[in-house]
Formats: structure tokens, sequence, C-alpha cells
């Protein structure tokens, strides 16, 4: 059957020919004797166009009893014309309706509350855009594995069921057999040292999960998180990948989904600050440069997203915090040898507010300060053995980082909530579709 057809994208190469596409019907107009059908296939759209006294009486009567997401099956001469979408046509022979649609399809070419397109995703999704921003999604996840196979890191896949817990927010969990309870991974990054000291370069790609209450245009409860852990690289050599990385991603796009951005209607300009260093700044400094802008935050505290946006204002381009106070990070974070109520990490804050794209950190190397920490979180110290035992056996310097995926391609895509970035969201108060 597909080699019988062709798709929308792929008719460039076919001018002159008579192809077969088959799609979904988007518009449908007739003046007269001449008929126009607008259809999708989720590589173009297509104009075909439909003469009376040129096609059989049953495609003529089939064009009338079209509706709107109808599946048909178009065959037809292939002609370039620059007004049509893509800039080729179709001049058809023979129309024929595959799958009929009731003439109540729920998305309609007009305004549509969140809740109601959210509700009805599963054909959300069939629209332009959320096309655009799928490709864009898909173009991202390519782009991940491209730049690190290129230096040679590892792909390692890392459990979703887990007993040890890395991060402080929400847990879900299930019972686990004999086992007590299992949680589902807040992040790879704790089995991401064990094999980093197995492997010396590796990368995690996976779904993470987080019960976290926030009904914020930047959380969800299932997210994709890229994890990489590096033996031997500190601090300073974990941001200076994670720039790297982040501006290939962003000129990836640039270069390869121009199209799906025009669709976007993003400005793309607002990205070209990639190019430039990234600022870095100490987390002292920007607390006193949010309170210099009016925000309450004091020394200790955590920054809110309010902060985060006030001082990505400053610069307009990617930040780096570097070294936050201790108890505002996670207990695996290296002390800082400098200055030991802070710890050795960064978050990275994207531009035009919004906030923190990565978390990463150089670990904690050092057996008994590591306990301590652990400790003093209060978390179960028997569930962590093998994790402090890397520190026993050949304990090593090493860094590593997490980005999430979808505050990644809601920056670069310039989407305001990431519940739109994902095929089916998971946030509180929404398991369907
Ligand atoms: O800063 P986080 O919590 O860091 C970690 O999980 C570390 N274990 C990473 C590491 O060092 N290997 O999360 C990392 C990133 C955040 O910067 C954010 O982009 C994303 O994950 N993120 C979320 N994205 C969507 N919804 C949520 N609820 C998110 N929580 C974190
Ligand atoms: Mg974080």
């Amino acid at each position: 059957m597909n080699q019988s057809s062709t798709r929308i994208a792929d008719l460039k190469h076919h001018a002159g020919a008579v192809v077969t596409v088959r799609a979904w019907v988007t518009h449908l107009r007739s003046k007269g004797k001449v008929a126009f059908v607008v259809a999708r296939d989720g590589t173009g759209i297509l104009q075909a166009v439909l003469v009376k006294s040129e096609v059989p009486e049953a495609s003529w009567n089939a064009f009338a009893e079209l509706t709107q997401e109808a599946s048909v099956a178009l065959t037809g001469e292939v002609r370039a014309d620059a007004r049509a979408p893509g800039g080729f046509e179709m001049g058809v022979q023979t129309l024929e309706v595959i799958g009929t649609s009731p003439n109540d399809y729920p998305i309609q070419p007009k305004e549509h509350g969140i809740d109601f397109l959210l509700d009805h995703r599963a054909f959300w999704l069939r629209s332009q855009r959320q096309v655009a921003i799928m490709r864009v999604r898909h173009e991202l996840e390519q782009a991940v594995h491209d730049f690190f196979y290129a230096r040679d890191f590892i792909r390692c896949d890392t459990p979703i069921l887990t007993a040890a817990i890395g991060e402080r927010a929400g847990l879900f969990s299930t019972d686990y057999f004999d086992e007590g309870t299992a949680y589902l991974a807040q992040t790879g990054q704790l089995y991401g040292e064990a094999l980093a000291a197995a492997m010396g370069r590796i990368y995690t790609f996976g779904p993470t999960f987080r019960a976290e209450k926030s009904k914020t245009r930047r959380h969800l409860t299932e997210f994709w998180m890229i994890e990489p852990e590096m033996a031997w690289y500190d601090q300073d050599d974990n941001m200076d990948l994670q720039e790297a990385f982040v501006r290939y991603l962003v000129e990836r796009v640039l270069e390869r989904r121009q199209e799906e951005l025009k669709v976007l209607e993003r400005d793309t300009s607002k990205l070209d600050c990639v190019s430039q260093p990234f600022v870095r700044l100490d987390y002292g400094d920007a607390v006193k440069l949010a309170q210099g802008k009016g925000s309450d935050i004091v020394w200790g505290d955590d920054l809110g997203a309010p902060d985060e946006a006030l001082i990505v204002d400053e610069y307009q381009r990617p930040v780096f915090v570097v070294n936050y106070p201790k108890e505002a990070k996670a207990f695996y974070m290296k002390e800082n040898p400098l200055d030991p109520r802070t710890v050795r990490c960064a978050d990275l804050l994207a531009p035009e507010g919004r906030g923190e794209i990565i978390g990463g950190s150089q670990r904690e190397d050092d057996y008994d300060k590591i306990l301590a920490r652990l400790t003093h979180e209060g978390l179960p110290v028997e569930a962590y053995g093998w994790y402090l035992d890397l520190r026993k056996y050949g304990t090593f310097t090493h860094s590593g980082f997490g980005l999430g995926l979808e505050r990644t391609i809601a920056w670069i895509c310039g989407i305001e909530h990431i519940r739109e970035v994902i095929p089916f969201p998971r946030m509180m108060g929404r398991l369907s579709p």
C-alpha cells in the first residue's frame, strides 16, 4: 500500500506524474463545476482540484459527501503552482473515500479553551501547529544522540522502578512484591554515576517522574530528561559541555527546522544569543541582582521563577547560576572547597523568562561527606549502599547534568506552556488521554 502512494512532502519529486496521495481532509471549497480538497498527511498540505467534467461521476459525488477529517485517496497529476502550499497542487482524476468522518469533528478552525483541547489531544495533535512542535521535538531528540555519539559517550538506559531516591521533589510509589516500595525514577543520575565509573562518559535519555503539585507552565509529572555523567570532569568541564550542548541543539533546529519555526511564528532572532558565551554568575551575585530588582529573596533560598526571570533579563542570553547554598540543593553535590556553605553546581537559565532548563553539579566524591549529607537529609542510608560504595572502591572526580527536554523545546519553539510540547502530557489533574 505504501509503495503505491506518495507522501505530500515528496510531491515535488513527481511534477508532471500521476500519483496517489492518502490523506485526511482539512478544508473543502467548491465553485460551480470546480471543487477543492485541502488535505494533510503529517508531511505537508495538499490542495487538490476537481473539475466536474474531468472526473468520474462517482468521484464528483464523493466530494459532495466529504467532511472534515474524512480519510481519502486522491489520484491525479502533480502540477507546479506557486500559490499552492508546498508549491504543488494535484489535478484530480479520481477521489476515493477511505473512512468517512461524522460532521461533528470536535476541533474547528476557531478558538478552543485549553482544557477542551487537552481533552481532545488525540485530535488536537493533527493540527499543523502540533505537528510542527512534534517535528522540532523529534529533531532535538535526534540531535541529542548525534551530539553524544560524536563525542563517544555511551548511551545507557537506567531503571524506572527504583529503591533509592534522587531528588527532593514528590515521589510516585507502588508496592513491589516482597521488596517494599518502588519509586518511579525522578532521575537516572545515581545509576549514571555507577555507569560513568564503568564506562567513562555516558548519558541517559528517558522519562522521569515527579509527583509535584505544581500547576505551573514548566512542570509536568512525567517528563523526559537527558542526563550525561562524566568521569574526570570537574564542574568547569561540566559547564563547558553544557554550553556546547545547548548551542548545538539550538543551532541544529535553526538549521533544519525553519519551516516548523515559521508555522509556530517563532521570532528566531531571539535564539541568536546562544552564539555568545553563556554568562556564569555566582549565586551570591545572582541574589544581589534579584534583590536590586525588587525581589525579597535572601541568601540561602533556592531561586524562584520570578527571580530567575529577573536575572536572565539582565543579560538576554543563557545564564549559569553557580555554587548554590548546600541546603538549597540535593545531597549528592560536591561541597565547594572555597566556601563550604555552598556546593559546586549550576543551574542553566534560558532566556525569555524560561527559567531553569538544566540542573547539574560536580558530585561529592568523599565517602564521609556524602554519608553525612544523606543522614542529614533523612534519607534511608540502606537503600544507597551500592551508591556509597562508588566512593569507597576507587572514588573519582565526576560531574553530570540533567537537561529537561520539554522545557528546552518550549523555549526553542516559543511555546508558553510545556504541556503542548509532549504528545500526551501528564500533569496534576490530567491522566487522560
Ligand atoms: O534540577 P533537576 O531536578 O536535576 C536532576 O534531576 C539531576 N539529577 C540532574 C543531573 O544532575 N543528572 O532536574 C533537571 C532538569 C531541570 O533543569 C528541568 O529542565 C527538568 O529537569 N525538570 C522538569 N521538567 C518538567 N517538569 C518537571 N516537573 C521538571 N522537574 C525538572
Ligand atoms: Mg533543578
